[in-house]
């Protein structure tokens, strides 16, 4: 059974998706009720079982009481996909919007270590067991006007290389997935809704898909138990670096 975080849209809903077809059961999270309904719906289709539990990752109360509920139900969770999180504003750290730093640090750090702290004892009681956490190249190559948001995913790094060394014995295994420009609503988010900037991100080049994303993570969970994917930086072929793409000319 897996347990995956932001699953309404993007990358969370197309892993969800993935796990569903492989016949996994599910437990999707996300604030947005409609739309992690529809993910529910789309999952329930390939006759798994799945559950949508509507939840900000940020409130620790909620987040530790889903955990003691799923805890006492007996729910057998051996994946883990940690995948809420966002980017919010491009500034130059001068002129940054502190409570940007608040929503990302809080999401992409606070919460993810904090989920991960509540659900491995659930996983480290299964024979095998895989937590994916969701990086960022930007946590690997830090970009200008993306400060916090870089920060908080090296945070993200930081954090699974010291957890990785203390799950040594246990049968779990940590993936750190590192995309590149994924098409999602990613760039909607960090531009507070400017939906032609946002389109302008991605305009004359292929960026990976969610579905790439899903992939890759899936990739990496059906290996034999032996094989631990650490990290995976996933490019589109566009992209060299954070910062360096190839556009077609218009
Ligand atoms: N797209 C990219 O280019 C890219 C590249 C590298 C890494 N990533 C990472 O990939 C992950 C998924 O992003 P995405 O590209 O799929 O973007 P997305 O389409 O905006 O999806 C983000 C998901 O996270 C959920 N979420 C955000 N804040 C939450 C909160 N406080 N509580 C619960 N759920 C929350 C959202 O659901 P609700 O709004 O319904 O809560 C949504 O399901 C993020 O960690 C992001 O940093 C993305």
């Amino acid at each position: 059974m897996a347990l995956v975080t932001g699953a309404s849209s993007g990358i969370g809903r197309a892993t969800a998706l993935r796990l569903a077809e492989g016949g996994a059961a599910l437990q999707l999270v996300a604030r947005r009720a409609d739309r992690l309904e529809q993910t529910v719906a789309a999952a329930r289709r390939h006759g798994v079982s799945c559950e949508g539990h509507v939840l900000d990752v940020r409130d620790a109360r909620a987040t530790t009481e889903l955990v003691q509920q799923l805890t006492e139900r007996q729910c057998p969770i051996d994946i883990l996909i940690n995948n809420a999180g966002l980017a919010r504003g491009w500034d130059d750290v001068v002129d940054a919007d502190e409570r940007d730093w608040q929503e990302m640090l809080d999401t992409n750090v606070l919460a993810l270590m904090r989920m991960t702290r509540l659900v491995l004892p659930l996983l480290r009681a299964r024979p095998y067991a895989d937590l994916v956490q969701v990086g960022s190249v930007a946590g690997v190559q830090p970009y200008p006007r993306g400060a916090a948001y870089c920060a908080s995913k090296a945070a993200v790094e930081a954090f699974a290389q010291a957890l990785r060394q203390e799950l040594l014995g246990s049968a779990v295994r940590q993936l750190v997935i590192e995309p590149g420009m994924v098409a999602t609503e990613f760039s909607e988010v960090r531009f507070h809704g400017d939906a032609p900037r946002a389109r302008a991100v991605y305009e004359g080049l292929e960026p990976l898909s969610a579905e790439d994303v899903a992939d890759a993570i899936c990739w990496s969970l059906t290996r034999p138990p032996h094989v631990c994917v650490q990290s995976m930086l996933l490019m589109p072929t566009a992209q060299a670096t954070a910062t360096q793409v190839a556009r077609r000319p218009r």
